[in-house]
This record gives structure tokens, C-alpha cells and sequence, in this order.
């Protein structure tokens, strides 16, 4: 038996609790190049520039608060148990903060660093990452936990299972054009999901979203999950 409700997270979500988002006005990707901080190519071209990228923005992390959408989500989900799965797109750990468990973040994890000789090993991280930085478990050199473009984003094969078992997917936050995360929606409903968005803005001609709801998350979400049944 699957989880009778899966959630999608990205950056909108985060907004209100200062983290930037990637695209639309002041957007993350309008002060940094991808192909500098975010591509396979990159960490091998300038590995520090890389880490100095994600340390800077691990290093600003705590001092931002989950807010109540985060909340909302981690008090549905003690209140469905297993019935409930929450996908993230983030790598902020505020769904965590907020009390969430069941959560997979398919983009990698701004609080976790990856070994280079064995993407297996993965650990806690909350420093400055260096170009000496070592892996805990073979002392091999290490990376962000970061899933860059290009790279195949994490738990696809539980993702997948999980859409075609759930019978409401709902998507909060996020614009919905970075693949695989925005062909999640078309998918669920091919396995009779119902599809609801939570979004400041909504995306134009979408066939696959069944209710579209229109504000900022911190209204919406927690309104959302109260009247879930
Ligand atoms: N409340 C609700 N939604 C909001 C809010 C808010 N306060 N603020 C912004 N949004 C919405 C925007 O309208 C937009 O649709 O959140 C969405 C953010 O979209 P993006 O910045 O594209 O972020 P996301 O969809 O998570 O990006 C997906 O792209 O850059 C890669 O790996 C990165 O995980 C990221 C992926």
C-alpha cells in the first residue's frame, strides 16, 4: 500500500523565510551562472568556486526559520503517518527543521557532503567545505550533496513508485520547469491521482492540474492541510 498523499516541494515554499528562489524577480540564478556553481563540468573546472558557492549558502542557512508552511506540512504528516510522502526539490533543510520526516530530497542536501570515490558515502556537514576537506569513511576527497544539471536527481525509483500509488499528488511552490520534478504531476494523474497546485503564480495551460490554488504559501498551505481529509 502506498502513500495515499505525495507532496512536491521547491523554492516558493521558501521564499517567505528569506531563502531565495531561482527564478522570477531576484531569483538565484540571476546573480550566479549555473554553468559556474551547478554542472559537473564546473566542479571539475573550479572545485573551490564550487564549494565557496554552497558554503556560502550553508553558512546563512540557520539563521533562516521554517515558516508555516513548512509547519502545516510536518502536522499533516503526523497526522496520515506512512500515508504521507513529502518530495523536495529544496536542499534547505527547513522541512526538517519544521518537524518533517518522511522526506526526500531528490536534489540533495545543503547539510550533507558525498564522498568522490563512492557516492554511497554521504554525512552531516555544517562547516566550510575545502579542497581538503576528507570523506569520514575512506578519506577520499568529497563534494556538496548537491545534485547538479545534468546529474540524475536522488530515490527516483521510490518517487516513481510512490506516484503511481498515491491518490492525490500536490505540488507547492515550484515552477514546474525542471525535469524530472515537472513531469511528476503528468505521471500521477496517468495513475488516476488527483493533481493540486499551491503556487503564487499559475502556470499557463497546465492539462494535468486538476485544482489550482493562487497565493502566498504561508496562506495557502496551512489553510490546505487543515481541510485535507
Ligand atoms: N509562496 C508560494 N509560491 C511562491 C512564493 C511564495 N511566497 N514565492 C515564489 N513562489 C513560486 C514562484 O511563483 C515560482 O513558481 O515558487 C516558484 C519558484 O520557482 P523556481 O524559482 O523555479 O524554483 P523551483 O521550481 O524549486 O526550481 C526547481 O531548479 O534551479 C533548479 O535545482 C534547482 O530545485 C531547483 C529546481
Amino acid at each position: 500500500m502506498g502513500n495515499r498523499l505525495v507532496i512536491l516541494t521547491g523554492a516558493g515554499i521558501s521564499a517567505e523565510s528569506g531563502l531565495r528562489t531561482f527564478r522570477g524577480n531576484d531569483g538565484m540564478w540571476e546573480h550566479e551562472n549555473i554553468e559556474d556553481v551547478c554542472t559537473p563540468r564546473a566542479l571539475r573546472r573550479d572545485p573551490k568556486r564550487v564549494m565557496d558557492f554552497y558554503n556560502f549558502l550553508r553558512k546563512g542557512l540557520p539563521s533562516h526559520q521554517p515558516n508555516a508552511a513548512h509547519i502545516a506540512l510536518a502536522e499533516l504528516e503526523d497526522r496520515l503517518g506512512d500515508d504521507f510522502l513529502l518530495i523536495t526539490q529544496n536542499v534547505d533543510d527547513l522541512h526538517e527543521r519544521a518537524g518533517s520526516k518522511r522526506v526526500l530530497h531528490m536534489h540533495g542536501d545543503l547539510m550533507k557532503l558525498r564522498c568522490t570515490h563512492n557516492e554511497n558515502h554521504v554525512f552531516l556537514f555544517d562547516k566550510e567545505e575545502t579542497l581538503d576537506t576528507k570523506c569520514p569513511f575512506c578519506g577520499a576527497g568529497t563534494r556538496p550533496d548537491i545534485v547538479f544539471f545534468e546529474e540524475i536527481p536522488l530515490y527516483m525509483d521510490q518517487i516513481q513508485e510512490a506516484l503511481r500509488e498515491c491518490d492525490d499528488f500536490v505540488y507547492i511552490g515550484t515552477s514546474s520547469v525542471v525535469y524530472p520534478a515537472a513531469g511528476f504531476k503528468n505521471f500521477a494523474k496517468q495513475f488516476g491521482a488527483k493533481v493540486t497546485c499551491l503556487n503564487l503564480e499559475i502556470p499557463a495551460h497546465d492539462r494535468d492540474t486538476d485544482v489550482f490554488i493562487q497565493g502566498k504559501a504561508t496562506e495557502i498551505v496551512p489553510k490546505w492541510c487543515k481541510e485535507f481529509k
